[in-house]
């Protein structure tokens, strides 16, 4: 099937080019520009604009219409259709067209394609680049196997408001690790090359600042200076697209007034100019047809026009190239360059994904298909309770509650303690519910005979039921959550005697995976009422607490930590989550996870991040006073800073040392502490350095993370760790957007999270 395909493209160019023998026309594959150039040549203005269109499979379209189409030359990939048996009469459509241009095959792999791995916060936390390779390597392998050939993601949105649903997609709120993530992700994803039989091409997104939407409501309007941008949001899609992310899925903010969809600043100038970018662009879902809704295009005309002017290659779920295209062309709106770049762009990325070679490089042969794609056995389970063990962060953990012991009785109560789909969290890509190993499944497992383990529910995920309502909208498929009926003190009561005749209470709160979602944002950071009146109760019972928290969003857990005896932050941890956090829990695996994502008092605090500009009048902690940048009613500052995460042992970092007290241009410096493992335990830390620009030429943060490294010290083991710092390090853009580091005093602080450092200070010359 593969050789025939192949012959028969070959067969196809070779004759519609007159060149001789296939050999020429095998040496002719190899130059990318030649060959799609040269195949450009061939195609009617049609068959080029059916390349723009990217098309959702689902029931708004019947697969035999789309095959028509396939084979007419009007659709370019498809996503959402995800295993060969459903992919392969595609592509078999596709060489029946004139032109035998193959589809491509995308899919929203984001954590996971069949094993869900913890949601991006979850993998941010664990501050593991080699966990984090672990997540793209496997999702792309199973996507690949499955027939799938590009995802949406890294998602590399910096998120600073987390009122913000799609927070959980991302990696927090700083600039460093997030790109340091989106690079590793997009290696991990493409492997040696995205034409490999086992790699899947990255399409980074959402280009541009859709973290920073006013408000935190999502798909809002994002107002923001150019230095804020060049500093802080942007490096992490350049980070992505440095490692060679194959596409760029664009935004569906607007940017300074101006829809990112038909923003030909943000990709013409800054994308393809400024960074180089050679790559696909891609709308979001249906971008172009909104422009007329954000109120830059009079109808679809104008909208298909703009678009496709500013820099969007292909439109996604969007009628209005295939509609609006020829008329533009022919007025000659639309210049024939315009369209043939386009089109040039969706080539290039089918060239760099192998499929002109061969287009069943990931659909395989029919013989080889799967009996059943969602057998478990396909899932690598070692792989995601390994990954999900270390994005777990304690944040509490008084009288050391945790680890606790696999004898008494344990009540385990709490909405999400039994909740196979929450464990997956949002955009779960094919992950089935029923592969998710839950709370009290990985409990019951861990404990075998040795504990009792008394479960009760003890409360709905909340009691208002239109947000119930909402919740249940959001998923088309199965109910997201089901409510048990009995009334609230009821559950409570049950939950309660559970409590009375256990030892130590776990239970598992926080949000609903729907309430940290696309479209989900949220006034309150809090945990919905129906479970902090459970926490109340048992808390009266005067047993241990231990509180698992589930959630895709800081909480501002303020109360609920006074209520608890430990902590543990977990995120949404995916397929193997429950026995990852029993691992946790029973000390099985000593807890490293550190937040990367300030958990702030309180809503009203927002935007709180740890690396915000300084200002004239700054809130000194400890020194209240009037007139200074700060809130009256509640302590200021956050209730858990970035970088922060407890271990069953602790660490001591030493006084820092400079090798040196000035940097020359283009030198650079090492930055040495001893960090020492004190406890009786073995544990990793992230070490992480800040650095401070003391005096410049504009505001800068109070600090920023520039380095961290992950280590594992045995007990009582100690060991110098040592932080290279260069100008590069130093360099930001100033108001003018020059990036230059400025000579003059840096502060430089070494800590195990942003708030407690050791600080020493050097000149760059
Ligand atoms: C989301 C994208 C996603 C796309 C395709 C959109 O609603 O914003 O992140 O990739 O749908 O599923």
């Amino acid at each position: 099937m593969k050789k025939l395909c192949l012959l028969g493209l070959l067969v196809s160019l070779a004759s519609q080019t007159a060149l001789a023998d296939t050999s020429a026309a095998a040496a002719h594959l190899k130059e990318k520009k030649a060959f799609v150039d040269h195949l450009l040549g061939q195609m009617t203005q049609d068959e080029k604009i059916g390349q723009l269109r990217l098309i959702s499979i689902g029931p708004e379209m019947p697969r035999e219409k789309i095959r028509e189409e396939i084979a007419a030359g009007r659709i370019g990939g498809t996503f959402n259709s995800r295993t060969a048996p459903e992919n392969r009469p595609m592509q078999d459509a596709a060489m029946r067209s004139r032109l035998k241009i193959p589809m491509f095959f995308a899919y929203d792999t984001i954590h996971g394609n069949r094993t869900i791995f913890p949601i991006g916060l979850g993998m941010a936390s664990s501050w593991d680049m080699k966990a984090i390779a672990t997540v793209g390597r496997t999702s792309a392998v199973e996507a690949a196997a499955d027939s799938l050939d590009m995802t949406f993601a890294p998602m590399v949105d910096i998120a600073r408001d987390p009122r913000w649903g799609r927070t959980s997609e991302g990696f927090g709120e700083d600039t460093y690790l997030t790109s340091k993530i989106g690079k590793v992700m997009v290696e991990s994803f493409q492997g040696k090359s995205p034409a490999e039989h086992d790699s899947i091409m990255a399409i980074v997104k959402h280009f541009a600042l859709y973290g920073a939407v006013e408000g935190g409501r999502d798909y809002n309007t994002v107002d923001m200076s150019l230095p804020k941008m060049y500093n802080d949001y942007l490096p992490p899609y350049r980070a992505a697209i440095d490692a060679g992310a194959g596409g760029v899925m664009v935004a569906l903010n607007s940017i300074n007034g101006v829809p990112a969809t038909s923003n030909t600043w943000l990709m013409n100038d800054l994308l393809r100019k400024e960074w180089g970018f050679n790559g696909v662009t891609i709308s979001d879902h249906g971008a172009i047809q909104e422009l007329i809704r954000h109120g830059v295009a009079r109808d679809g005309r104008e909208a298909a026009k703009l678009a496709i002017k500013a820099g969007i290659d292909m439109s996604m779920n969007d009628t209005l190239y295939g509609e609006e295209l020829p008329g533009l062309l022919k007025s000659g709106e639309v210049s024939q360059a315009e369209l043939d770049q386009a089109v040039r762009e969706v080539l290039g990325a089918k060239y760099d994904m192998g499929l002109f070679k061969d287009p069943y490089v990931r659909i395989g042969k029919p013989e080889n298909d799967v009996p059943d794609y969602y057998a478990d056995a396909r899932l690598h389970r070692d792989a995601a309770r390994d990954v999900a063990r270390r994005g777990l962060v304690l944040l509490e953990n008084r009288q050391q509650t945790l680890p606790l012991k696999k004898s008494g009785t344990i009540a385990l109560v709490g909405p999400l303690a039994d909740a196979p789909i929450d464990m997956m969290g949002s955009w779960a890509a094919d992950g089935k519910p029923v592969h998710s190993v839950t709370v009290r499944e990985g409990l019951r497992r861990a404990v075998g005979d040795k504990a009792k383990l008394v479960y009760a529910k003890g409360s709905n995920i909340t009691g208002n039921q239109a947000m119930f309502d909402y919740l249940n909208f959001l998923n088309f498929d199965a109910p997201e959550i089901v409510n048990d009926p009995r009334p609230a003190a009821v559950l409570i009561d049950e939950a309660v005697k559970a409590a009375r005749q256990s030892d130590v209470v776990v239970a598992v709160v926080g949000e609903s995976r729907g309430m940290s979602h696309e479209s989900s944002s949220r006034t309150t950071l809090e945990i919905p009422e129906v479970q902090r009146d459970l926490i109340k109760a048992l808390k009266a019972t005067g047993k241990p607490l231990v509180l698992v928290l589930m959630n895709g969003r800081p909480l501002s857990i303020g109360w609920e930590r006074e209520q608890a005896d430990a902590v543990l932050e977990t995120w949404f941890s995916g397929t193997e989550g429950g026995n990852a956090i029993a691992d946790v829990l029973f000390g099985d695996y000593n807890p490293s996870g550190k937040l990367p994502i300030t958990f702030p008092r309180s809503v009203g605090q927002i935007p709180m991040y740890y690396n915000h500009m300084r200002i004239g009048r700054p809130f000194t902690p400890g020194k209240p006073g009037n007139y200074t940048s700060q809130y009256f009613e509640e302590a200021n500052g956050p209730l858990y800073p970035f970088g922060y995460g407890l271990s069953y042992t602790e660490f001591s970092v030493s006084p820092l040392t400079l090798s040196s007290k000035t940097l020359k241009q283009g030198a650079s410096l090492e930055a040495s502490v001893t960090v020492k493992n004190t406890g009786k335990r073995d544990g990793e830390t992230v070490v992480q350095l800040y650095v401070q620009d003391v005096a410049a030429s504009m505001s800068r943060p109070v600090k920023e993370l520039k380095n961290f490294q992950k280590i594992m010290l045995k007990a009582g083991e100690e060991r110098v760790l040592t932080f290279r710092i260069g100008e590069d390090d130093l360099k930001f853009y100033n108001s003018q957007l020059k990036f230059a580091a400025e000579p003059g005093e840096f502060n430089v602080q070494v800590g195990l999270d942003s708030e407690s450092v050791q600080q020493q200070s050097f000149e760059l010359l």
